[in-house]
């Protein structure tokens, strides 16, 4: 039976329909829910892709402000941005998109978010209180990783969770938020990556497979155990000329096959990724209602 399809557009509606009703009960309060997203250069990608997460944040009754900073700028005025923007009421969370340009250290400009502002859980501070199980904003896509699992039946508690990848902005969180103690997570978690011998010995196992490698359709059927449930983080693009601009994009899961043996699975376009912004909302909202708490 081909698997069930995790719809990431579906469930991301869901999300932002509750940012949208915990943004007006902010506003009720005096309070609007503000994001700054920062931009360095002119990538179109990266534009475009800066725009429909302000315009999402609009639409979801937050104030967005878009900032670009041309290519040339240098690290010290980029930091200085940032540092303007920490110190900016109007703003709950901050956004910087990456990449940044080869002279600005993308570490250098994470380290300057106020971890209070991080709307995208990057900073250290924010990823050690992750790892530590404390309260705070955490990236973007593995919490939508997350609300996927959850919103689709597919609980990771006491489940063999397999993530290939370990990134910081994917890998390496969502397996320390998997591997917690408590009722959302109590999953017990492997993580693969290029140093792993014999990568389908261990994706084999999983009960819930995590693929995010950027490697075009890499997991093929014979690496799933049948009825697993995969999560395809992966954005590969591949050339196809059928298609108008000669491209297509696809997951790190050869979906196809994969779909024949996996329980549920998750498209590539259509899955992770509508979550990820608005999953970046809910952390920016989060940000608004735990500062004013605490004022
Ligand atoms: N949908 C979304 O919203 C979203 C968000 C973020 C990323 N993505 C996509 O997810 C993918 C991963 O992104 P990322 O930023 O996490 O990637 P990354 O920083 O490039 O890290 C890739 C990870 O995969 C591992 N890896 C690569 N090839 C492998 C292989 N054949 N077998 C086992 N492990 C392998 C690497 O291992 P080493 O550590 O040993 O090098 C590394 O840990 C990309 O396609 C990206 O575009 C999507």
């Amino acid at each position: 039976m081909p698997a069930q399809i995790i719809d990431g557009k579906s469930i991301a509606d869901q999300v932002r329909a509750e940012v949208s009703d915990r943004a007006r009960q902010l506003q009720e309060r005096g309070i609007t829910p503000g994001i700054a997203l920062l931009l360095v250069g002119d990538d179109p990608s990266s534009l475009s892709y800066v725009r429909s997460k302000g315009d999402k944040a609009e639409k979801a009754g937050l104030f967005s402000e878009f900032i670009q900073m041309p290519e040339d700028t240098s690290e010290s005025n980029v930091i200085a941005r940032v540092q303007a923007l920490n110190a900016d009421d109007r703003f709950h969370g901050i956004l910087v998109q990456l990449p940044l340009p080869k002279q600005v250290s993308e570490d250098r400009v994470i380290a300057a978010i106020d971890p209070d502002k991080d709307a995208d859980g990057v900073t250290t501070t924010n990823l050690g209180r992750l790892m530590r199980g404390e309260p705070c904003p955490w990236p973007a896509t593995p919490t939508g990783i997350v609300e996927l699992l959850h919103r689709s039946g597919h609980l990771p508690a006491k489940k063999h969770v397999v993530v290939c990848g370990r990134s910081n902005i994917v890998g390496k969180p969502i397996a320390n938020i998997l591997m917690q103690k408590n009722d959302r997570a109590n999953a017990t978690v492997t993580i693969c990556h290029t140093g792993t011998v014999d990568l389908s010995t261990f994706t084999k196992q999983a009960d819930i497979l995590i693929t995010a490698i950027g490697s075009a359709r890499t997991i093929t059927s014979d690496m799933v155990k049948p009825g697993a449930v995969v999560i395809d983080v992966g954005n590969n693009w591949i050339e196809d000329s059928s298609r108008k601009s000669g491209r297509r994009l696809v997951g790190d899961v050869d979906y196809e096959s994969v779909s024949q043996v996996a329980s549920a699975i998750t498209p590539v376009p259509g899955g992770v990724g509508p979550m990820t912004i608005a999953m970046l909302l809910s952390n920016t909202v989060w940000l608004a209602e735990h500062h004013t708490r605490s004022d």
